[in-house]
């Protein structure tokens, strides 16, 4: 089958590489000539476990190409995908520009019947209006020529998105179309063989899916963060709490690990732009605003904490900071906790001396040379010389540490832990001072 995929962001990306891997041909076009040359020889933007080599695998194949040229792109493709980026707007909701940019374009350029596929995430109502942008585009050349618009959002998380678009668990399509729920089944036909994922519903119930998804984990994260901070005051551990919920299969384990507070490119954004879509509707959604609001307060908790330790006087003292991508397994530094901390300390007259695993050129491209700023090469530089240890991100290799070499190099025993890592026993035996999430008896 032919496909054209509209941006070579992280969904795009992963979209076109992997349906070229199931024998799809495959077409990336971006407006972006440096980054489409970049792909062409293998090197992808971002970091993504095994993508690379699928990208390269694909391109020697001859079954994925990269274009800038949007007549080309439009030609190519039956299925044509929109994955360009949804930024949020200054009042939070999802900047549409770029997607009715490409719904424009193949509007201009198409020569046949196309099936236009959202991929972006987008608020309730976007196919309407791509399908207006698309119509409308193909009047202006005094023609008219059959097309549908139908949603088939994401559910992709960084750092596992190969995996995931593998073996998701639904493959959500938002259609009234027969012919698009045929075409459609064939794209995703080798991905639907175990048993049946696809569910075809209607395209606003497909829209507000993917949302109501990412804010119903999202709102899991803000609920545990919530019980954490109670627990704290009432002298209780919320690592025992969340072992005594998770057991009850209605609750689960998933998403209900306690921490620093969610970031990325898609909770903190996709919850803002529903609070948004429902005032627009004069709805209040109490819920989100406060999941959000919870998140906010979550992320400045590490810094109390850290400041509380120093009697609030950080002034001049320098802080290890292990993790600075917002999860493990990605270099994306969007919306992380560590930035609201490092930024924190900043302007409280302290110094960060971090190391990750892989963001440490995107910290440096976010944050430039600065005195206050050190990168080191691995975890150990970071607490020599250091006054406290500060662990922002659950990267496998912060899992296990020699609390006895720790105790010996920081300055001041004081280790902040955002991601309940640790046995609070094993930290204090060290001599060390423990604040964790929620861990009542851990200071
Ligand atoms: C999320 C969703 O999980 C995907 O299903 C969705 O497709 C994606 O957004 C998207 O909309 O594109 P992602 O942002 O990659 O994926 O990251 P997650 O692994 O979901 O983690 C999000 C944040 O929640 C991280 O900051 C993580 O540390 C935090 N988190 C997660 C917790 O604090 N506690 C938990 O128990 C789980």
């Amino acid at each position: 089958m032919k496909i054209t995929i509209f941006g070579t962001g992280y969904v795009g990306l992963v979209t076109g590489t992997c349906l070229a891997d199931v024998g799809h041909d495959v077409m990336c076009m971006d407006v972006d000539a440096n980054k489409i040359a970049r792909l062409r020889d293998g090197e992808i933007p971002i970091y993504e476990p095994g993508l690379e080599s699928l990208v390269r695998d694909n391109v020697a194949s001859g079954r994925l190409r990269f274009t800038t040229d949007a007549t080309e792109a439009v030609a190519f493709g039956t299925l044509q995908f929109i994955a360009v980026g949804t930024p949020p707007d200054e009042d939070g909701s999802a900047d549409l520009q770029y997607v009715l940019a490409v719904a424009d374009t193949i509007g201009e350029h198409m020569q046949e019947y196309k099936v236009i596929v959202d991929k972006s995430t987008v608020p309730v109502g976007t196919a309407d209006r791509v399908n207006e942008a698309v119509g409308k585009a193909i009047a202006r050349r005094g023609e008219t020529l059959g097309f549908d618009v139908c949603s088939n959002p994401e559910f992709l998380k960084e750092g596992a998105a190969i995996e995931d678009f593998t073996f998701g668990a639904r493959i959500v399509i938002g259609t009234d179309s027969e012919r698009v729920k045929e075409l459609m089944r064939e794209c995703y036909a080798p991905y639907n063989r175990q048993h049946e994922k696809l569910m075809f519903m209607d395209v606003r119930a497909a829209e507000l899916t993917k949302y109501a998804a990412n804010a119903m984990l999202a709102t899991k994260i803000s609920f545990m963060n919530e019980v954490a901070n109670l627990a704290e005051r009432l002298g209780a551990d919320v690592e025992q709490v969340r072992h005594g919920i998770g057991s009850d299969p209605r609750i689960g384990y998933q998403f209900i690990y306690p921490g620093c507070g969610y970031g990325g490119s898609c909770f903190p954004k996709d919850v803002q732009a529903l609070a948004r879509s429902a005032s627009d509707v004069d709805y209040h959604a109490e819920l989100l605003t406060a999941v959000e609001a919870v998140n906010q307060r979550q992320k400045q908790t590490l810094f109390t904490k850290l400041s509380q330790a120093f009697d609030g006087d950080l002034a001049g003292k320098t802080i290890a900071l292990w993790g600075l991508s917002f999860k493990p397994n990605t270099d994306d530094m969007r919306d992380a906790p560590s930035r609201v901390l490092m930024e924190a300390v900043w302007n409280a007259g302290g110094r960060i001396q971090a190391f990750d695993p892989e963001a440490m050129k995107e910290c440096r491209r976010l944050y430039g040379e600065r005195d206050d700023l050190t990168l080191v090469a691995d975890r150990i530089q970071a607490v020599k010389g250091a006054d406290a240890l500060v662990i922002c991100t659950e990267w496998k290799e912060f899992r296990t540490v020699d609390f006895d070499w720790v105790k010996g190099n920081l300055a001041t025993p004081v280790i902040v832990d955002g991601r309940n890592l640790y046995d609070p026993q094993a930290v204090k035996r060290a001599g060390l001072l423990y604040f964790a999430v929620g861990r009542g008896d851990s200071m």
